[in-house]
């Protein structure tokens, strides 16, 4: 490709010296030769001039020795009457002559100046030109071949020629140079398009060169990281939209399997009671409890899904307030204390700064605090102990939860907040649990601005956090945390 466009503008250069060599050549050419022939006809005048003193009338003009005459003079001398008969001639028998009365030439010498003409001689068939000098009652004219004017044109011609091309060489390398620097450049962004085109965005061209293709390789660039960015971008939002559709898919299937098991136990359990259990009082009392127990089970899924769609698609009224974080600490303590003293588990407060304020719903504080602590109770073995507290965290305030219990896998970590996602789906379901739980705190913590996070070692324990906003202005006009969405 660079050879081609190096061969084309290597070509049209030579194209155009060659166009004026040619020019100046022709031009040279015709003004040495006007010059040459003005010259020639000055002098073949003033020699007809002298010859005219000397013989004033043709008839003086002496017949024999016309050519010594001619010879003098230097060219072919002849002689003619007024009308046109030729007397003497330095070449030809003036007898066998035609008559010259319609000649150029003599027209204008018999009107009384001097005249020329060229043309190709009907007697000896060479150009010559001839120049009539008048006289009385006739014409004395003098001629000579042109041949020797053409030579010295040659001549001339030949020095202007090659003093021309002497004079372009510099030219052309300074063009051959030139025009491998313009192909250089183009074929490097030729080929630099070649890996646009190719999809390589990450390519760059050197901004080297002169001005134009400075600007060009810049533009080109500058295109090329446009590109590249909106590539990224693309294919970020792709992956993102991948993401939540494959975590749609799995949201349908998991609710359809997380229903299906309840709703097969009622209906088996329903079915064996009609056809005669019912009457058996030493299973009738189990089979209804753990029909009850389904139906729970059942009744805390869709409490739970109604929740999480309620705020997702942001049905939720929150009433965010300024509340103190102790109280907010205190009354989900008080709240779960039942449950853990059930479980030999004892809830300690570590109180923030007393009247430090957050900026929140409290009802959805106090269900991310409960899911939190009932996940704490249900994990952590008799005797164990579970921590609430909170802390400063920039212009956000850090409320958590540690406890002492069995501890998440570091592998886990990353998809605890997934909706139903467990590390152990049958020990999880024993306990109650529908897995939605995290996903809740999750969602609740996202719609106040904040973000969730877990920290765990497996047999040491867990700690989970949540930031609040410390005032209003952090809590945004919209939902700045992109991960409101996502999950
Ligand atoms: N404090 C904790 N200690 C150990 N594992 C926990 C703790 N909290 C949550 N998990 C794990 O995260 C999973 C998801 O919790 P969650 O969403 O509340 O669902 P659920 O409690 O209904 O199982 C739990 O099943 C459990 O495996
Ligand atoms: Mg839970």
């Amino acid at each position: 490709m660079t050879g081609r466009i190096f061969f084309k503008l290597i070509v049209g250069m030579f194209g155009l010296l060659l166009v004026a060599i040619v020019l100046v050549d022709y031009f040279a050419t015709q003004v040495a030769r006007d010059a040459y022939i003005a010259n020639l006809r000055r002098q073949l005048a003033d020699k007809g001039r002298m010859l005219a003193l000397s013989f004033p009338e043709p008839a003086r003009f002496p017949a024999v020795g016309a050519r010594e005459i001619a010879q003098a003079a230097g060219g072919r001398v002849t002689v003619i009457r007024s009308d046109g008969l030729v007397l003497a001639d330095s070449e030809a028998n003036p007898r066998e002559m035609e008559n010259h009365r319609n000649r150029p030439e003599l027209i204008d010498a018999f009107r009384g100046v001097v005249g020329s003409s060229i043309r190709r001689s009907a007697t000896i068939g060479v150009d010559f030109l001839y120049v009539a000098v008048p006289i009385h009652g006739g014409a004395i004219r003098i001629a000579v071949p042109l041949s020797a004017i053409n030579r010295q044109v040659s001549e001339v011609r030949a020095k202007i020629l090659s003093g021309t091309a002497l004079a372009f060489l510099p030219a052309v390398v300074i063009a051959a140079l030139l025009a491998r620097w313009v192909s250089r450049r183009f074929g490097s962004i030729l080929a630099y398009a070649g890996e646009l085109a190719k999809g390589n965005f990450r390519a760059r061209l050197p901004s080297t060169g002169g001005a134009e293709f400075g600007t060009l390789a810049r533009t080109l660039n500058e295109t090329a990281g446009n590109l590249e960015q909106t590539m990224a971008q693309l294919q970020h939002e792709h992956t993102e939209l991948e993401k939540v559709e494959r975590i749609r898919k799995d949201f349908v299937i998991n609710v359809s399997h997380e229903l299906r098991t309840p709703l097969a136990s009622i209906q088996g359990y329903t079915e064996t009671l009609i056809s005669g259990a019912l009457q058996d009082p030493q299973y009738n009392m189990r089979f209804l409890r753990i029909i009850r127990h389904n139906a729970e089970r059942l009744a805390r899924l869709t409490e739970d899904l109604l929740t999480l769609s309620r705020i997702e698609q942001k049905r939720q009224k929150f009433e965010f307030e300024a509340h103190r974080v102790n109280d907010l600490l205190r009354d989900a303590v008080e709240l779960m204390t039942p449950l853990a003293e059930k479980n030999q588990i004892r809830i300690w407060e570590e109180p923030a700064p007393s009247g430090v304020e957050v900026w929140c719903d409290s009802e959805a504080v106090s269900q991310i605090l409960s899911n939190l602590l009932d996940n704490a109770i249900k994990h952590t073995p008799v005797g164990g102990a579970i921590t609430v507290g909170g802390r400063e965290s920039g212009r956000f305030f850090e409320l958590y939860v540690r406890d002492t219990g069995v501890g998440i896998p570091a592998e886990e970590l990353p998809r605890l907040f997934e909706r139903f996602y467990r590390v152990d789906k049958a020990r999880s379901r024993e306990l109650g649990g529908t897995g939605l739980g995290l996903a809740i705190v999750k969602h609740l913590v996202a719609a106040h601005n904040g973000t969730a996070r877990v920290e765990s070692r497996v047999n040491e324990g867990s700690t989970f956090f949540f930031t609040l906003p410390g005032s209003e202005s952090e809590l945004g006009g919209e939902r700045l945390n992109p991960e409101f969405t996502a999950l």
